[in-house]
């Protein structure tokens, strides 16, 4: 019994993290993208849902902002994992 709630805390934990480190929402709100950003409106930056709706039916888009917001080329470097810049490009593509 003792193992089996381990394994339970374990896996619970391990759940939770990946929902941190992966969630797109968070990352946006966490890193600032948001200062420059918003969902539906145009601030410094354009809004997600435009881009979203220029991107769409794009199937490289994804890994080519991924690319640019890590590099910092043509937009302000982002300080963020390569995961959790994956997590908010796809959360920025799938707005509607
Ligand atoms: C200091 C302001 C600023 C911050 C912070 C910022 N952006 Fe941007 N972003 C811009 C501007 C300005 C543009 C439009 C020019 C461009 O395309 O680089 C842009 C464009 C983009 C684009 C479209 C790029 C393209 O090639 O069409 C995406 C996607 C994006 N931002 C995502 C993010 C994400 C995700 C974050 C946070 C991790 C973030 N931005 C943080 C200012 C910012």
């Amino acid at each position: 019994m003792k193992t089996l709630r381990f394994v339970v805390a374990v896996a619970g934990a391990v759940a939770a993290g990946v929902v941190l480190a992966q969630s797109g929402a968070d990352v946006v709100k966490a890193k600032g993208c948001l200062n420059c950003h918003d969902v539906s409106e145009k601030k410094v930056g354009p809004s997600y849902k435009e881009l979203a709706a220029k991107y769409k039916g794009d199937a490289k888009a994804g890994g080519m902002l991924a690319a640019k917001l890590k590099e910092g080329k043509a937009h302000p470097k982002v300080a963020a994992s390569d995961a959790e810049i994956k997590a908010a490009v796809d959360y920025v593509l799938s707005q509607k």
